[in-house]
């Protein structure tokens, strides 16, 4: 009689396990939303908007927040402050949403992409450095999914050859690095707020920085030429050859994301603990194991949950085989990772718009476009799922041999 339940073997799960009805939705929330509608202030650097720049800006230890349309603007814009312009060259990780190296792209800068650790999934610092060049204007790294790239040693070589860092953040609301909240530590941090992220307002994005000047420039740069508090017509401060765009976001997006924002810190310490109970249920099972928190992180922020099946025990075993092992079990694990960067299918740049480090990028095809599969936020939001998750991922990999038998019968 098999074990896993794949092969005729008993379930694990008797029911559908529970998650986080997602987006966050209270009649609170509404009453607000309806209280702001009548108030007709909804846009124009509203009261509704300044009051959540400064309320973001400040749990993740920054002075100041700009807010706009998404978190792929609040990238281009903050390469934009920098100046980066058109012929540098900007070293973004391997393993992102596509958006990080599309936004150098849209400066008519080159995106450098390099390989990723094979722990944390987040740049490769070492690599960083090799890949600098007399051209290098900016580094992005990346805190992905459920990691934070080690910002001690990117910008302790960031600051050595004189590079600034842009934190791109859209997967880590409410993380913090070795005490300080990310996205204060480079120059300046980009999250996003897009339907799917930990604090979510359908789209959105915010910078945040410690830097005066450079938080005037975005504000310009976001506000088509406007300065902060000017009214409409009047006021506007568009420096000579600053290309400026509106990219404002409206004050109902900033309310959602205020009344979400309560609630993240606490969220947050739950990603974390049932991180710890999955990590845990598989830690000695050989050739799985979960991508690797930062360093320095606490707490760590999530997106979402992965485990790798890296270990030889899986050669062979393709990863949607382990995925409907664990179905047939009573859940899924169906939330790939990102893949390689410039093997997404909607990043169709040719190939001299941007330069890959090394040529290759051998960690992050493995792991990322072949050995990782994972759970969302909200799945991993309630203890009893994470529980439930962990015992089922170490039944289907303590049961190698079954699941090869069954991997084979399917080739
Ligand atoms: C790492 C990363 N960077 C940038 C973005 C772009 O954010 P948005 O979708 O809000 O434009 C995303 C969004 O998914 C992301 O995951």
């Amino acid at each position: 009689m098999a074990n896993l339940a794949i092969l005729g073997g008993k379930p694990l799960l008797k029911e559908a396990v529970k998650t986080l009805t997602w987006p966050i939705r209270t009649e609170e929330t509404a009453e607000k939303l309806k209280e702001l509608y009548m108030s007709g202030e909804w846009s124009f650097n509203s009261p509704m908007e300044q009051k959540f720049e400064q309320e973001f800006a400040e749990s993740q230890n920054a002075r100041y927040g700009v807010f706009m349309v998404n978190g792929t603007v609040t990238l281009e814009c903050a390469l934009q402050a920098l100046g980066v312009k058109a012929g540098d060259e900007v070293i973004v990780p391997a393993l992102t949403w596509m958006a990080t190296a599309m936004a150098v792209h849209y400066l008519g800068a080159t995106p450098v992409i390099v390989d990723v650790e094979p722990t944390t999934l987040c740049m490769d610092p070492a690599l960083m450095e090799a890949a600098i060049t007399s051209k290098t204007a900016a580094i992005i790294p990346v805190h992905i999914y459920g990691s934070t790239a080690d910002l001690e040693r990117i910008l302790a070589i960031a600051d050595k050859h004189g590079i600034p860092v842009l934190e791109d953040c859209a997967q880590m609301q409410g993380g913090f690095w070795n005490g300080k909240g990310v996205g204060s530590w480079g120059k300046i941090g980009s999250f996003s707020f897009q339907q799917s992220k930990v604090t979510a307002s359908g789209e959105g994005g915010i910078c945040i920085t410690n830097d005066p000047e450079l938080a005037e420039k975005l504000f310009l740069i976001k506000h088509i030429g406007y300065v902060r508090g000017a009214k409409q017509g009047q006021g506007a401060k568009t420096p000579a050859g600053l290309v400026c765009h509106n990219y404002r976001a409206t004050a109902f997006q900033a309310l959602l994301l205020s009344e979400q924002l309560k609630t993240l810190p606490a969220r947050v310490c739950r990603y974390g603990e049932n991180a710890a109970i999955m990590t845990n249920a598989i830690a000695d099972v050989p050739g799985v194991r979960v991508q690797a928190p930062g360093r320095l992180s606490d707490p760590q922020g999530y997106y979402s949950f992965h485990f790798i099946f890296d270990g030889a025990e899986f050669d062979g075993i393709d990863r949607w085989i382990i995925n409907e092992a664990c179905l047939a079990e009573g859940v899924g694990i169906a939330n790939p990772t990102h893949g390689t960067v410039f093997r997404h299918n909607l990043f169709n740049l040719s190939p001299d718009k941007y330069r890959i480090f090394g040529g290759g990028c051998p960690v992050c095809d493995k792991i990322s476009c072949e050995r990782a599969l994972g759970i969302s936020h909200q799945v991993m939001y309630y203890k009893e799922t994470a529980e439930q998750i962990g015992a089922v991922v170490r039944k289907v990999a303590s049961n190698i041999d079954e699941l090869r038998k069954y991997a084979e019968s399917k080739k």
